[in-house]
């Protein structure tokens, strides 16, 4: 038999396995995983390796945060993700103040659709207002938000018993909480009482948002999603106390699972201390934090403390951070990561000995697709998506704007090189990056409607 598409003579690499084989493709699905097999497309992908298409379950597209909104917009961000290895990302519905939620989902829908060049979810925000609409949770899930974003922080967060209302009809769907977990109390009183002082340099950024009480914070998470009974997913992890209490409550058997991001695993807090607009571009939330809460993320992933790696990309431009430079507190939150997150990982966590090749793979590819209930991602199996990327362990790239495509005039990660880069990414069968040239287009990206069983 002759496949549409046969990927030749890689090392697959999955999350629990390393071996030589071919993988058959017919139409968007893998069809075979062998020896020997025959296409009428044919990639060589020897001396490379094989792996699932990298999943990324939080980011931000064309996200509005105060008066600016975020860089890259459905199209350049998806084909950036692309180009580095990624074939499936979730990002956020808003609802507005009076609209439903099932419509704010068709609304999102209608930026994205006609822009993406991979598949994408939805995670359903639940803000103030929307606990005044928890009725409408089950129409949001079964119209494909399998999981809820909850914030603790910013003018979205929710106080204690709205969290827990949010929880107990979230699990009445089996459906996912995913939560932005900081002590927005102590955190305002921080800013304020640094500000008055005259400390309004980035520099007070980490120091108003300390490591303590984002485990406290975490701490409370897990006990409310006990106390209702249901799963909770920890976005953006960046310090071990935070580690710590997934560690423990995974350790008591409690459904609790933590992702960190890669400017959590490469930088560290001096970043802030950088002159002018230089220490304003990595502001974001929590805040990057110092080598020793940097060694304990490493230490997490590697122990599977921590189950995921995303990269909460939320580019705003330059001069947009620029606005801040004069009251930390203004800074709009958010970095580029998108494009470089599984090779930075692979450079830094399994070059470096770190993680194995498949913990790699499970942090980057097969867990958050797993988690975020995509049903026919992540995984090299036949009847899965023929999602999938050949990774050269050996090229080499200096991340810079010039080599990265993400639509922004900055990146956190300027001069670092990485050895081990994508060369070709498939997406449901299709090559839209072919030895490093996108050949995707604007629209071929699909919503993928996400379920628990
Ligand atoms: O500062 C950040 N992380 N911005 C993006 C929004 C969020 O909190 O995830
Ligand atoms: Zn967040
Ligand atoms: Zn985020």
């Amino acid at each position: 038999m002759s496949f549409d598409l046969v990927i030749k003579d890689g090392t697959l690499v999955t999350a629990t396995s390393t071996y030589q084989a071919d993988i058959g493709i017919e139409g968007e699905s893998i069809a075979a995983v062998g020896q020997n097999l025959a296409g009428d497309e044919e990639v060589d992908a020897a001396g490379k390796l094989v792996i699932p298409g990298a999943v990324d379950i939080h980011v931000h597209m064309q996200m509005p945060i105060g008066d600016f909104i975020s860089a890259d917009d459905f199209f350049t961000g998806t084909k950036a993700a692309a180009l580095g290895g990624t074939t499936s990302i979730v990002d956020f519905v808003e609802p507005g103040a009076q609209q439903n939620m099932v419509d704010a989902l068709n609304e999102r829908r209608a930026l994205a659709d006609a822009r993406v060049v991979i598949d994408y979810g939805l995670h359903m925000t639940i803000g103030p207002q929307e606990i005044a609409k928890l009725d409408q949770v089950p129409a949001a899930y079964d119209a494909g938000c399998g999981s809820f974003k909850l914030y603790m922080a910013y003018g979205l967060r929710l106080e204690d018993g709205q969290l827990l209302r949010a929880f107990e009809a979230i699990r009445e769907v089996n459906g996912l909480p995913v939560v932005h977990a900081e002590n927005w109390d102590v955190i305002s009183t921080l800013m304020a009482r640094n500000l008055a002082a005259g400390n309004i340099s980035p520099h007070w950024h980490p120091r108003s948002r300390p490591a303590l009480f984002e485990g406290e914070a975490v701490s409370r998470v897990v006990k409310l999603a006990s106390y209702a009974g249901t799963r909770a997913h920890i976005f953006h992890v960046t310090c071990d106390d935070a580690v710590q209490e997934i560690a423990d409550a995974r350790r008591r058997g409690l459904p609790i699972s933590g992702e960190t991001c890669p400017q959590y695993l490469l930088l560290t807090q001096d970043v802030y201390d950088a002159p002018g607009v230089e220490g304003a571009l990595p502001v974001c939330s929590p805040p990057i934090r110092s080598q020793e809460e940097q060694d304990a993320l490493w230490r997490a992933l590697g122990d599977g403390s921590l189950q995921v790696v995303t990269t909460d990309h939320c580019p705003f431009s330059s001069s947009e951070k620029r606005t801040g430079l004069h009251d930390f507190s203004k800074i709009p939150g958010g970095v580029p990561s998108v494009e470089s997150r599984l090779a930075a990982i692979y450079t830094f966590g399994v070059r470096r000995g770190r993680l194995t090749a498949n913990q790699w793979v499970a942090a980057c590819c097969t867990t958050p697709a797993e988690l975020a209930g995509f049903a026919r991602k992540g995984k090299i199996l036949a009847g899965y998506d023929a999602d999938l990327v050949i990774f050269d362990p050996e090229k080499g790239i200096t991340l810079s704007t010039q080599t990265l495509h993400e639509n922004v005039d900055w990146t956190p990660y300027d001069q670092i090189e990485l050895r081990g880069w994508p060369e070709t990414t498939i997406s449901r069968g299709k090559i839209i990056v072919e030895e490093g040239e996108f050949r995707g287009q604007a629209g071929q990206g699909r919503f993928v409607a996400r379920r628990f069983a």
